[in-house]
Protein backbone atom coordinates (compact mmCIF):
# COMPACT_ATOMS: atom_id res chain seq x y z
CA UNK A 1 0.00 0.00 0.00
CA UNK A 2 1.08 3.38 -1.05
CA UNK A 3 1.52 6.05 2.23
CA UNK A 4 -0.98 7.98 0.59
CA UNK A 5 -3.10 5.50 0.69
CA UNK A 6 -3.84 3.74 3.58
CA UNK A 7 -5.09 -0.19 3.60
CA UNK A 8 -8.73 -0.21 3.45
CA UNK A 9 -9.81 -2.59 6.04
CA UNK A 10 -13.82 -3.78 6.31
CA UNK A 11 -14.19 -5.21 10.08
CA UNK A 12 -16.88 -8.52 10.66
CA UNK A 13 -18.36 -9.38 13.82
CA UNK A 14 -20.78 -11.11 15.95
CA UNK A 15 -20.35 -10.09 19.42
CA UNK A 16 -18.55 -7.82 22.24
CA UNK A 17 -15.78 -6.69 19.37
CA UNK A 18 -12.55 -6.39 21.92
CA UNK A 19 -10.40 -7.17 18.95
CA UNK A 20 -12.03 -4.54 16.76
CA UNK A 21 -10.64 -2.44 19.91
CA UNK A 22 -7.39 -3.76 19.66
CA UNK A 23 -7.39 -2.49 15.94
CA UNK A 24 -9.08 0.78 16.51
CA UNK A 25 -7.06 1.81 19.33
CA UNK A 26 -3.90 0.47 17.67
CA UNK A 27 -4.89 2.42 14.47
CA UNK A 28 -5.59 5.88 16.73
CA UNK A 29 -2.25 5.05 18.08
CA UNK A 30 -0.77 5.92 14.79
CA UNK A 31 0.62 2.14 14.96
CA UNK A 32 -1.52 0.76 12.02
CA UNK A 33 -1.36 2.21 8.95
CA UNK A 34 -5.24 1.44 7.76
CA UNK A 35 -8.18 2.83 7.37
CA UNK A 36 -11.31 1.09 9.10
CA UNK A 37 -13.57 1.78 6.38
CA UNK A 38 -16.81 -0.10 8.10
CA UNK A 39 -17.94 -2.73 10.87
CA UNK A 40 -20.21 -5.00 9.61
CA UNK A 41 -22.05 -7.43 11.74
CA UNK A 42 -24.34 -10.00 11.52
CA UNK A 43 -26.15 -9.62 14.74
CA UNK A 44 -27.37 -6.40 16.36
CA UNK A 45 -27.23 -4.34 19.23
CA UNK A 46 -23.53 -6.19 19.90
CA UNK A 47 -21.01 -4.38 21.94
CA UNK A 48 -18.85 -4.13 18.55
CA UNK A 49 -20.91 -1.69 17.06
CA UNK A 50 -21.41 0.65 20.02
CA UNK A 51 -17.24 0.56 19.55
CA UNK A 52 -17.35 1.08 15.47
CA UNK A 53 -19.80 3.90 16.09
CA UNK A 54 -17.54 5.56 19.53
CA UNK A 55 -14.67 5.53 17.01
CA UNK A 56 -17.03 7.34 13.85
CA UNK A 57 -16.52 4.12 12.05
CA UNK A 58 -19.83 3.55 9.82
CA UNK A 59 -21.30 0.35 11.56
CA UNK A 60 -23.58 -2.09 9.44
CA UNK A 61 -25.77 -5.06 10.93
CA UNK A 62 -26.63 -7.58 8.25
CA UNK A 63 -28.78 -10.02 10.06
CA UNK A 64 -28.43 -13.53 8.58
CA UNK A 65 -31.96 -14.72 10.57
CA UNK A 66 -33.47 -12.65 7.79
CA UNK A 67 -31.77 -14.54 4.75
CA UNK A 68 -33.65 -17.95 3.76
CA UNK A 69 -30.28 -19.05 3.05
CA UNK A 70 -26.44 -19.56 3.89
CA UNK A 71 -25.89 -18.74 0.36
CA UNK A 72 -27.91 -15.79 -0.02
CA UNK A 73 -26.70 -14.37 3.02
CA UNK A 74 -22.99 -14.49 2.02
CA UNK A 75 -23.96 -12.81 -1.43
CA UNK A 76 -25.70 -10.27 0.21
CA UNK A 77 -22.74 -9.25 2.50
CA UNK A 78 -20.22 -9.46 -0.41
CA UNK A 79 -22.12 -6.93 -2.38
CA UNK A 80 -22.41 -4.73 0.94
CA UNK A 81 -18.51 -5.62 2.01
CA UNK A 82 -17.64 -4.59 -1.46
CA UNK A 83 -19.55 -1.07 -1.08
CA UNK A 84 -16.34 -0.65 0.97
CA UNK A 85 -13.98 -1.44 -1.61
CA UNK A 86 -11.74 -3.05 0.79
CA UNK A 87 -7.79 -3.91 0.60
CA UNK A 88 -8.56 -6.49 3.20
CA UNK A 89 -11.23 -8.07 4.82
CA UNK A 90 -10.73 -8.84 8.88
CA UNK A 91 -12.94 -11.21 10.58
CA UNK A 92 -13.29 -10.62 14.13
CA UNK A 93 -15.18 -12.51 16.09
CA UNK A 94 -17.00 -13.68 13.07
CA UNK A 95 -19.02 -16.68 14.26
CA UNK A 96 -20.44 -17.85 10.87
CA UNK A 97 -19.35 -20.94 8.23
CA UNK A 98 -18.85 -18.99 5.02
CA UNK A 99 -19.37 -20.70 1.79
CA UNK A 100 -16.68 -21.56 -0.74
CA UNK A 101 -18.32 -18.86 -3.10
CA UNK A 102 -17.38 -16.08 -0.62
CA UNK A 103 -14.08 -17.58 0.95
CA UNK A 104 -12.99 -17.75 -2.94
CA UNK A 105 -13.89 -13.84 -3.28
CA UNK A 106 -12.09 -12.79 -0.59
CA UNK A 107 -9.03 -15.44 -0.52
CA UNK A 108 -5.48 -14.08 0.16
CA UNK A 109 -6.71 -11.10 1.44
CA UNK A 110 -9.11 -12.20 4.37
CA UNK A 111 -7.99 -13.03 7.74
CA UNK A 112 -9.57 -14.66 10.95
CA UNK A 113 -8.44 -15.21 14.69
CA UNK A 114 -8.79 -18.08 15.95
CA UNK A 115 -8.51 -19.02 20.22
CA UNK A 116 -6.48 -22.11 19.62
CA UNK A 117 -3.09 -23.20 18.23
CA UNK A 118 -4.67 -24.03 15.14
CA UNK A 119 -4.49 -27.20 13.82
CA UNK A 120 -5.15 -27.93 17.83
CA UNK A 121 -9.38 -27.57 17.85
CA UNK A 122 -11.27 -26.21 15.27
CA UNK A 123 -14.66 -24.95 15.66
CA UNK A 124 -15.85 -24.34 19.39
CA UNK A 125 -15.27 -24.46 22.64
CA UNK A 126 -11.56 -24.64 22.25
CA UNK A 127 -10.33 -23.23 25.61
CA UNK A 128 -12.46 -25.83 27.54
CA UNK A 129 -10.87 -28.48 25.47
CA UNK A 130 -7.93 -27.62 25.88
CA UNK A 131 -7.96 -27.85 29.59
CA UNK A 132 -10.10 -31.29 29.13
CA UNK A 133 -7.46 -32.99 27.29
CA UNK A 134 -4.42 -31.78 29.42
CA UNK A 135 -2.84 -30.12 27.41
CA UNK A 136 0.26 -28.02 29.06
CA UNK A 137 -0.20 -24.94 26.93
CA UNK A 138 -2.70 -23.11 24.83
CA UNK A 139 -2.93 -20.13 22.49
CA UNK A 140 -4.32 -18.03 19.42
CA UNK A 141 -3.94 -18.48 16.00
CA UNK A 142 -4.04 -15.47 13.07
CA UNK A 143 -4.52 -16.61 9.72
CA UNK A 144 -5.46 -16.52 6.22
CA UNK A 145 -9.23 -17.63 5.29
CA UNK A 146 -9.41 -20.41 2.55
CA UNK A 147 -12.80 -22.38 1.90
CA UNK A 148 -11.60 -25.07 4.90
CA UNK A 149 -13.11 -23.94 8.78
CA UNK A 150 -10.03 -22.87 10.41
CA UNK A 151 -7.64 -24.16 7.93
CA UNK A 152 -5.88 -21.35 6.13
CA UNK A 153 -2.17 -20.89 6.48
CA UNK A 154 -1.34 -19.47 9.71
CA UNK A 155 0.30 -16.09 10.01
CA UNK A 156 1.05 -15.63 13.74
CA UNK A 157 0.74 -18.03 16.51
CA UNK A 158 1.01 -16.76 20.48
CA UNK A 159 0.84 -19.83 22.83
CA UNK A 160 0.17 -19.48 26.74
CA UNK A 161 0.85 -21.95 29.32
CA UNK A 162 -2.17 -23.62 30.78
CA UNK A 163 -1.75 -23.70 34.65
CA UNK A 164 -3.42 -25.34 37.42
CA UNK A 165 -6.57 -24.23 38.13
CA UNK A 166 -7.41 -22.79 34.86
CA UNK A 167 -10.77 -22.34 34.05
CA UNK A 168 -12.25 -22.03 30.52
CA UNK A 169 -12.82 -18.03 31.48
CA UNK A 170 -9.22 -17.73 32.82
CA UNK A 171 -7.55 -19.67 29.96
CA UNK A 172 -9.58 -17.02 28.15
CA UNK A 173 -8.67 -13.88 29.94
CA UNK A 174 -5.05 -14.84 29.42
CA UNK A 175 -5.41 -15.85 25.50
CA UNK A 176 -6.79 -12.69 24.56
CA UNK A 177 -4.60 -10.46 26.26
CA UNK A 178 -2.59 -12.39 23.37
CA UNK A 179 -5.16 -12.14 20.94
CA UNK A 180 -5.11 -8.38 21.44
CA UNK A 181 -1.48 -8.10 20.75
CA UNK A 182 -1.13 -10.40 17.56
CA UNK A 183 -4.40 -9.26 15.85
CA UNK A 184 -2.93 -5.69 15.58
CA UNK A 185 0.46 -6.58 14.28
CA UNK A 186 -0.61 -9.48 11.45
CA UNK A 187 -3.26 -6.38 10.30
CA UNK A 188 0.54 -4.07 10.14
CA UNK A 189 2.10 -6.72 8.41
CA UNK A 190 -0.57 -7.14 5.39
CA UNK A 191 -1.22 -3.42 5.37
CA UNK A 192 2.09 -2.58 4.88
CA UNK A 193 2.93 -4.99 2.33
CA UNK A 194 5.32 -7.17 4.23
CA UNK A 195 2.37 -10.24 4.38
CA UNK A 196 0.49 -11.96 1.52
CA UNK A 197 -0.45 -15.44 0.65
CA UNK A 198 0.87 -17.43 -2.13
CA UNK A 199 -0.25 -20.93 -3.49
CA UNK A 200 -1.99 -21.82 -0.74
CA UNK A 201 1.07 -20.57 2.05
CA UNK A 202 1.49 -17.39 4.46
CA UNK A 203 4.52 -15.65 3.02
CA UNK A 204 6.47 -12.71 6.14
CA UNK A 205 9.21 -10.26 4.53
CA UNK A 206 9.77 -12.79 1.05
CA UNK A 207 10.06 -15.88 3.29
CA UNK A 208 7.62 -18.88 3.70
CA UNK A 209 6.25 -18.99 7.37
CA UNK A 210 6.70 -22.26 8.98
CA UNK A 211 3.11 -24.20 9.80
CA UNK A 212 2.49 -22.31 13.03
CA UNK A 213 3.20 -18.98 11.37
CA UNK A 214 5.57 -16.58 13.21
CA UNK A 215 5.62 -17.66 16.79
CA UNK A 216 5.13 -15.85 19.74
CA UNK A 217 5.97 -18.20 22.99
CA UNK A 218 4.87 -16.73 25.90
CA UNK A 219 4.82 -19.80 28.05
CA UNK A 220 7.94 -18.75 30.06
C1 LIG B 1 -12.20 -14.06 20.12
O1 LIG B 1 -11.73 -14.74 21.24
C2 LIG B 1 -11.86 -14.80 18.86
O2 LIG B 1 -10.64 -15.47 18.96
C3 LIG B 1 -13.00 -15.76 18.74
O3 LIG B 1 -14.13 -15.01 19.12
C4 LIG B 1 -13.73 -14.06 20.12
C5 LIG B 1 -14.30 -12.73 19.75
O4 LIG B 1 -14.05 -11.80 20.77
N1 LIG B 1 -13.15 -16.22 17.38
C6 LIG B 1 -13.54 -17.46 17.08
O5 LIG B 1 -13.83 -18.30 17.91
C7 LIG B 1 -13.58 -17.75 15.59
N2 LIG B 1 -13.70 -19.14 15.34
P1 LIG B 1 -14.25 -10.25 20.52
O6 LIG B 1 -15.65 -10.06 19.90
O7 LIG B 1 -14.18 -9.66 21.89
O8 LIG B 1 -13.16 -9.78 19.61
Amino acid sequence: MSETKPCRVVVLISGGGTNLQALIDAQQAGQLPVEIAAVISNRPDVKGLQRATSAGIPADVLDHTAFASREDFDRALTTLIDSHSPDLLVLAGFMRILTAEFTGHYLGRMLNIHPSLLPKYQGLHTHQRAIDAGDSCHGVTVHFVTAELDGGPAVVQAKVGIKAGDTAETLAQRVQQQEHIIYPLAVNWFANGSLHMQDGKSILNGELLPPSGHLIDCTG
